[in-house]
């Protein structure tokens, strides 16, 4: 494994971004350092055994992606509502305001598979929630949750019971 002797520091804090008051944790200094990049993909997926691997529209497939090809597994997208082609199962969470939906191809999982599922950011949990949700109508097992970065103040990880949860750095 590469050894970064701290990656966190290329973590990029936006102050009022998207919205005032909001401090966006911006990635992709981290994306642009390739041992950084090389050693959060190896920690997202490390002594965990899976035969898929899960990335969450969008940053999340910049991270699984190569999880799924360091690991030799498959990749599968969960994707924002009506972006995929085929028959899908969809899952809807609760926003701020209003609500939002994700979809997984119904096929996208042979049966028995075991799945890893990546994210950038675990925040209130809700989209992990449903995407977990998500992988079990298919029939397929979720073995672990993965994220780069947790905000912990958010409880996100409330929303994942009895499940593996692994963050490489808690905000
Ligand atoms: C962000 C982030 C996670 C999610 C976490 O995605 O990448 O997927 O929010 O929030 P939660 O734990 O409160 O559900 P966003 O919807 O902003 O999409 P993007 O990756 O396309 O920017």
């Amino acid at each position: 494994m590469n050894v970064v002797t701290d990656w966190t520091a290329l973590i990029r804090d936006v102050p009022d971004y998207p919205k005032p008051g909001i401090l966006f944790k911006d990635i992709t200094p981290l994306l642009a350092d390739h041992a950084a990049f090389t050693q959060v993909v190896d920690e997202l997926g490390e002594g965990l055994a899976f035969d898929k691997v899960v990335g969450i529209e969008a940053r999340g497939f910049i991270l699984a992606a190569p999880v799924a090809y360091r690991s030799g597994a498959g990749f599968v997208p969960v994707r924002k509502e009506g972006k995929l082609p085929s028959e899908t199962y969809e899952a809807s969470y609760d926003l701020e305001y209003g609500s939002a939906t994700i979809e997984v191809h119904a096929d996208a999982f042979e049966s028995g598979d075991r799945v890893l599922i990546v994210d950038d950011v675990l925040a209130t949990g809700g989209t992990a929630r449903a995407a977990v949700e998500l992988v079990r109508r298919t029939g397929a097992q979720v073995v672990a949750v993965s994220f780069l970065m947790e905000l912990s103040f958010l409880s996100g990880r409330d929303r994942l019971p009895g499940l593996e949860v692994r963050t490489l750095l808690t905000v």
